[in-house]
């Protein structure tokens, strides 16, 4: 049993006994395993690199694409790192919460985009299905097109995943890139839908779940193959961080898993790409990540349901048949909102239960709001005093963007609103004295 600096003998926790803990609890304990020293809280590991043990009896060669004696689910020991390119304190307990919380192993990146491009390499795939979405993605698959010279075809147009005159089909190997809910109208996709159609194929489902993490969703139950996020995003929580992360699948047979899967094949796989890629967190980063999700099951559920309320008080002010004064304020300039919670059967599939089946716990905390003119659209951020005019989402403050300022694929008339954990009438206060302001500013055509 190891000594601690202050005396006590180390006791490490028994990993064979693994209770079934809440989202909550995994994020403050699921790294317990990893606990080597007397801290509650974790130490920042600084060291780039790690010594070799003393004793030249137990120096043992490595390569860096050798596999490890563990199984990828289980914590990387304390004396295992060997050069922070490959595995580094910080990130590794990050990497094991992270797994805990999303109940499959994970690998992170130095950003959401970094992932996805790890997460190509790693498929190389000949033809991509992918729609409408955060417009970064599809700039990572332009490089790759330009390297590989893959097809890129319309996720909503199976019509469009084959061409026989050119004789090449979206198939065996190819990937079906769903990203749910989506950027930036925070509406969602049936992801069992488009596994189904992948799958038929002998493709893979690849699925960005950024906009709805846990306990809002869990793609693996219905058939995604690999989840990617941007850890910018809901997990770190507090706009100061980059970070990406990709799950695979380690579900076998049964919900959401499929027969023949060599899912530890494949990790390894990315683990060793991600060595030559060289696109790992650093140690900051990783501590920042930790820090940010003890308390993850708090602001994400709030975050969803402040969300939910604005969204259905703001559809209310457009819909109902009695309209108030403030009612009135904010149909002057508000044309439509689009969210998950109050999405209609115009998206494919047309029956929703599928939703509430995927999404049971809520929706993502995005949504996007539509105003009559460019100008009111331009203007309105400014005059908020909660919302921080700013890109990005999932902090717990909240933000409006003028979409246009950063994606020129929108109308000129969106802005995007990610909500944070303020008090929510608070929040809604301040949307209404803002549409207040822009009835003041007339419509200046
Ligand atoms: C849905 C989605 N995926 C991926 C990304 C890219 O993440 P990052 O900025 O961490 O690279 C973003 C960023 O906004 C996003 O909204």
């Amino acid at each position: 049993m190891a000594e601690q600096p202050n005396g006590h003998p180390f006791q490490p926790p028994n990993p064979s006994s693994k209770p079934k803990y809440s989202l909550a609890t995994l994020s403050i304990h699921g790294d317990d395993p990893i606990n080597t020293t007397t801290d509650v809280a974790p130490a920042l590991h600084v060291s780039s690199t790690f010594r070799y043990p003393s004793d030249p009896s137990q120096l043992s060669p490595k390569n860096d694409l050798d596999v490890p004696d563990r199984a990828p689910t289980d914590p990387a020991p304390a004396d295992s790192h060997i050069y922070s390119r490959l595995t580094a304190p910080n990130t590794s307990r990050l990497e094991l919460l992270l797994g805990r919380i999303l109940g499959a192993p994970c690998l992170t990146y130095t950003s959401g985009l970094a992932a996805f491009h790890a997460l190509l390499i790693h498929l190389h795939p000949k033809v991509v299905a992918i729609g409408a979405g955060y417009h970064g993605c599809h700039g990572v698959l332009h490089i790759y097109q330009k390297l590989t010279n893959c097809k890129i075809v319309d996720l909503f147009d199976e019509g469009s995943w084959q061409n026989d005159g050119e004789g090449w089909s979206l198939g065996q190997g190819d990937v079906v890139h769903l990203e749910t809910p989506v950027n930036p109208t925070g509406i969602a996709y049936d992801i069992q839908h488009f596994a189904d159609l992948a799958h038929k194929r002998g493709a893979l489902l690849t699925i960005d779940a950024t906009f709805a993490p846990p306990p809002l969703q869990d793609p693996f139950v219905h058939g995604a193959d690999y989840v990617m996020h941007s850890g910018t995003k809901y997990f770190g929580g507090h706009s100061d961080l980059l970070c990406g992360v990709l799950a695979i699948n380690n579900r076998r047979e049964g919900e959401g898993g499929r027969k023949g899967w060599d899912w530890e094949k494949r990790y390894w796989d990315m683990v060793g790409e991600r060595v030559f890629l060289g696109s790992v967190m650093g140690s900051l980063e990783g501590w920042l990540g930790v820090r940010s999700l003890r308390t993850f099951e708090l602001r994400i559920l709030r975050q969803s349901q402040n969300c939910e309320t604005i969204v259905r008080w703001l559809n209310e002010c457009l819909t109902t048949k009695s309209p108030s004064q403030d009612d009135e304020i904010v149909r002057q300039s508000l044309a439509s909102i689009s969210h998950a919670a109050i999405q209609s059967t115009s998206t494919p599939p047309s029956d929703m239960a599928w939703l509430k089946k995927q999404m049971p716990n809520g929706y993502g905390p995005v949504f996007a709001l539509s105003l009559k003119t460019a100008r009111q659209a331009k203007h309105f951020p400014s005059n908020l005093h909660l919302f921080h005019h700013a890109t990005s989402l999932g902090g717990v403050e909240s933000l409006i963007e003028w979409r246009r300022m950063s994606d020129d694929t929108v109308e000129e008339t969106l802005c995007r609103v990610s909500v944070g954990a303020e008090d929510v009438g608070d929040l809604k206060d301040d949307l209404l004295q803002g549409f207040k302001a822009l009835a003041a500013m007339g419509d200046g055509r």
